[in-house]
């Protein structure tokens, strides 16, 4: 069941990106996620202004598909995740609508979830949309929070597709180099071009000792 809901497609340089965003749109439907019909509506396009003053990147009025890592991507992610190391806890810096809570709660359930999202229509829908699944919150957790003004939550994993503007994200992976000093391990699955590229540019820590793993569309680091 979770292999047909969820295939494992094989990593290849020229998987096709547009019909993996088409399967997950059916896939969306078949699951009874309402973000295509409706959510996605109600979340405004005006830059949202936190409460430090400054705009920060939401993805409003963007295309869900784009917004979103397709279910297959994120079949393979964590399929390079268990080929590397046991199930932990994962945290999704800026989850949308925490997608890959239910792959892992399909595909290697002994992952424990954290998701966090700063569009409260966004979180909402996941939370429905967990509690329609059956997902037990016990274990997928889902906050409503800007990372921003938030500290650095404790994972085995962080999963990051450029979740927020530069500066964020600058900010984001300096405190995971501040928690590697600290003597923890710090795997980042990184996703899109700005998270990738602020790593490679100015985080050599994150690939000094482990060789990191590079994907058509997202990169394993490792301190
Ligand atoms: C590109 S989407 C990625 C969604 C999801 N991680 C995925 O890969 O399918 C980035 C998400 O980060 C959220 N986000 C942006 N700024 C944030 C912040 N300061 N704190 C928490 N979430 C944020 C956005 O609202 C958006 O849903």
């Amino acid at each position: 069941m979770s292999q047909e809901l969820f295939p494992f497609w094989p990593t290849r340089p020229d998987c096709d990106y547009e019909e993996e965003k088409a399967h997950a749109e059916h896939l969306d439907r078949v699951l009874g996620l309402r973000a295509a019909e409706g959510v996605e509506d109600f979340v405004s396009t005006e830059v949202q202004v936190a409460t430090s003053g400054a705009p920060t990147q939401q993805w409003r009025g963007l295309a869900l598909q784009s917004l979103l890592t397709p279910y297959t991507e994120l079949r393979r992610i964590l399929a390079d995740l268990d080929a590397r190391l046991s199930p932990g806890h994962l945290v999704e810096m800026g989850a949308g609508y925490s997608r890959f809570a239910h792959v892992l709660h399909a595909c290697s359930p002994k992952w424990t979830y954290c998701g966090y999202e700063v569009v409260p229509e966004r979180h909402a829908e996941a939370v429905r949309w967990r509690a329609a699944r059956g997902l037990p919150s016990s274990r997928y957790d889902l906050q409503c929070v800007d990372l921003r003004s938030h500290p650095l939550p404790a994972a085995d994993v962080y999963f990051m597709y450029d979740y927020s503007d530069r500066t964020s994200i600058e900010t984001t992976i300096s405190q995971m180099q501040d928690r590697a000093r600290r003597g923890h391990r710090v795997i980042v699955v990184g996703r899109g071009g700005l998270t990738r590229n602020i790593i490679e540019k100015s985080h050599p820590w994150l690939a000094a000792v482990v060789e990191p793993l590079h994907r058509a569309r997202y990169s394993i680091y490792q301190s």
